[in-house]
């Protein structure tokens, strides 16, 4: 098992998590759908406790997609209440850790009490330093380069900027992810090998990490594993290993 002492260098920037499996981890256990969820939540605090400790930036969680919408209306509503819950629940814990809450995704379809809540956390914790916990809730990345795309088309129609200066900074100000770096580490629960619209552009240098875990059991070991795991890589950005040497 890697602790916590083993991973002090190269401790990646940013880790995004698609938190997968908490339907299955109900099935396994002959529960609800929902207790899955309830118990993703527990796993959340884990993921973000280990992060700040390690000293990762930032910390991106799939919370909710723009597909999630279409599950059965029950389950959407169990999951923005649990939302809610965990917001009131965790917003002093947050402040303590002196970590920063933010949302990415489209933030308006989201029930008005969820969002009241949400925005109430953001501007509490807006000005804490140590650590950056993003949301993506309501999130797609198809959904997000569509409207950077709408955004840019009306400022060079409107010749705010003209075409030939659109490079990837013009890009990532459009993003809703335009306070955060690149992604370097993004982590994938539960045995799925697959992206499912999130982050498209962001994760374009990123390392890539599943595993069969399902979300309610993801623990900080498990954290470590994943971490340590990226630390043996070499990214190379395109490069060959002997330049970066
Ligand atoms: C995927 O499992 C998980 C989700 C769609 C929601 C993630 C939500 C939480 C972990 C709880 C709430 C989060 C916060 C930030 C308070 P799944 O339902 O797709 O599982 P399955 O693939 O096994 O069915």
């Amino acid at each position: 098992m890697i602790s916590k002492e083993q991973l002090t260098n190269n401790i990646p920037q940013h880790v995004a998590i698609i938190m997968d499996g908490n339907g299955r981890w109900a099935k396994q256990k002959g529960l609800f759908r929902a207790a899955g969820h309830e118990n993703g939540t527990k796993a959340v605090r884990e993921a973000v406790e280990g992060c700040a400790e390690l000293g990762v930036k930032y910390l991106t969680l799939y919370a909710f997609s723009t597909e999630n919408w279409n599950r059965p209306k029950l389950e959407v509503e169990t999951l923005m209440k649990l939302l809610v819950k965990s917001l009131k629940k965790e917003i002093d814990t947050l402040h303590k850790n002196n970590i920063k809450l933010n949302a990415i995704g489209n933030l308006d379809l989201l029930p008005a009490k969820a969002k009241k809540e949400l925005l109430e956390v953001i501007e509490k914790t807006q000005g804490n330093s140590h650590m950056t916990l993003t949301l993506a809730l309501s999130y797609g990345s198809r959904e997000e380069l569509i409207k950077t795309i709408q955004e840019i088309s009306i400022k060079v129609k409107n010749s705010v900027i003209s075409p030939h200066s659109i490079n990837e900074a013009v890009i990532n100000e459009h993003l809703y992810t335009k306070t955060l770096p690149d992604v370097d580490l993004l982590i994938r629960t539960s045995g799925e090998q697959r992206i499912s619209n999130f982050l498209l552009w962001q994760i374009a240098y990123a390392e890539l990490y599943f595993t069969e875990i399902l979300w309610p059991d993801f623990k900080q070991p498990d954290l470590f594993e994943a971490i340590y795991n990226y630390q043996q890589r070499e990214r190379r950005f395109g490069k060959t290993s002997e330049q970066l040497s």
